[in-house]
């Protein structure tokens, strides 16, 4: 290997820049050239964005103290799929295009021998494609597990949802006291869109009453007995924490729909809808609070600057070791490889059988069911 690069796919997380730092100053020990790839795969695919600097070196001196920073120097993108790119011909008429290949030859064309794809589903199957077709022109490809959403397959955990959930357990505890002095049902409404993690984690952290989340469709009735028993014991105040992916039992379970890639549906909405069905039917005032994109903001907790830091090193080991084709994941404590193939479209949400949703169950907390 003499040269590599690194892209940053999908929502953007505390902790991508702890990775960029990472594999840039693990692979210039090495005596590798780094380069970045700007706004996924972008920096290659839309000149017309990038002119000059798609595809731009990155030196230690770039990466000097970004690693508590939020967000991506490289920038991101959660629109769009190399592989189905969208073309206009000049009838104004749309198709979709493959453009793996065009990515591997300009790696190719500029003698980068590896990549590093740092992201969420989406970016790690686009990661699978190229290492199935770049191997055999010379282009080996590592993947990094990122989501705030906690929702990736075969690894403990990813870089970003420690930070989400301290965050929302901040906010959640804040909003106690609204709550109990107004006597308020307060509905707050998460990231997640397929996975209840953070909502859960969060959720029970702050002492939350109620927890929606996508695995288990909610009965609105279930969640007004909840805050009716507690105003019977004098608690005339109640804390509803739901995944923006939350259902009610009459809706499609969302990691049904979740095998498409790139699909980024916008959800949101369900804390309003909530809090308005809640007060029509306990008689209680009732107020909603969407935590939304604060979630992926922020410095990243130390945890998650050293699971970035880790996986940034592991990536490079990876390539020093000849593999293409695995991601690093955490297989707590350590950090181990896994086919990329045995990730890409598959999705991981909170086991039913889990012992932190069993704790919330013997604690007392509503789960909608
Ligand atoms: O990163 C995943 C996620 O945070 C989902 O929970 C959420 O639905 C989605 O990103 C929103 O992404 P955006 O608003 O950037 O399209």
């Amino acid at each position: 290997i003499r040269r590599i690069a690194i892209s940053t796919g999908g929502g953007d997380a505390p902790g991508l820049n702890a990775v960029i730092r990472s594999v840039v100053l693990a692979a210039t020990r090495l005596g590798w050239e780094c380069f970045g790839i700007r706004e996924g795969f972008n920096g290659i695919l839309r000149p017309d964005r990038y002119p000059e600097n798609g595809v731009f070196p990155l030196s230690k001196d770039q990466v000097r103290g970004i690693s508590h920073l939020g967000g991506t120097i490289l920038g991101t993108t959660n629109h769009g799929n190399p592989l189905r790119f969208v073309v206009t011909n000049s009838n104004g008429e749309q198709k979709e295009v493959d453009r793996g290949q065009d990515i591997i030859q300009h790696l190719r064309d500029r003698e980068i021998d590896a990549l590093i794809c740092v992201g969420g589903d989406g970016t790690l199957t686009i990661a699978n494609a190229l290492h199935e077709r770049g191997l055999a022109q010379g282009l080996r490809v590592i993947g990094v597990p990122k989501t705030i959403d906690n929702d990736l397959d075969k690894t403990y955990t990813t870089f970003g949802f420690d930070t989400a959930v301290a965050f929302a357990t901040e906010c959640i505890d804040r909003l106690h006291s609204t709550a109990e002095s107004h006597q308020r049902i307060m509905v707050v409404e998460v990231m997640g869109r397929y996975a209840g993690w953070i909502a859960l984690h969060a959720g029970m952290a702050s002492t939350a009453h109620a927890i929606l989340i996508p695995e288990i469709p909610y009965d609105l009735e279930k969640i007004a007995a909840k805050i009716e028993a507690r105003a019977k014991a004098g608690r005339h105040y109640s804390i509803i924490v739901a995944a923006e992916g939350a259902l009610p039992k009459e809706g499609q379970h969302h990691l049904e729909q979740a095998a498409g890639l790139g699909t980024v549906e916008r959800l949101g909405g369900i804390g309003e809808q909530l809090a308005r069905q809640l007060q029509q039917h306990t008689g209680k005032e009732a107020r909603a609070v969407v935590l939304g994109h604060l979630l992926r903001g922020g410095s990243p907790t130390a945890f998650d600057r050293l699971a970035a830091m880790r996986f940034g090193a592991a990536a490079v080991r990876a390539l020093q070791q000849g593999h293409s084709g695995i991601m690093v994941a955490l297989d707590f404590p350590n950090v181990k490889y896994v086919n990329l193939a045995e990730v890409a479209g598959r999705m991981k949400g909170v086991p039913l059988d889990g012992d932190t949703l069993q704790t919330a169950r013997d604690i007392g907390i509503c789960l909608g069911d």
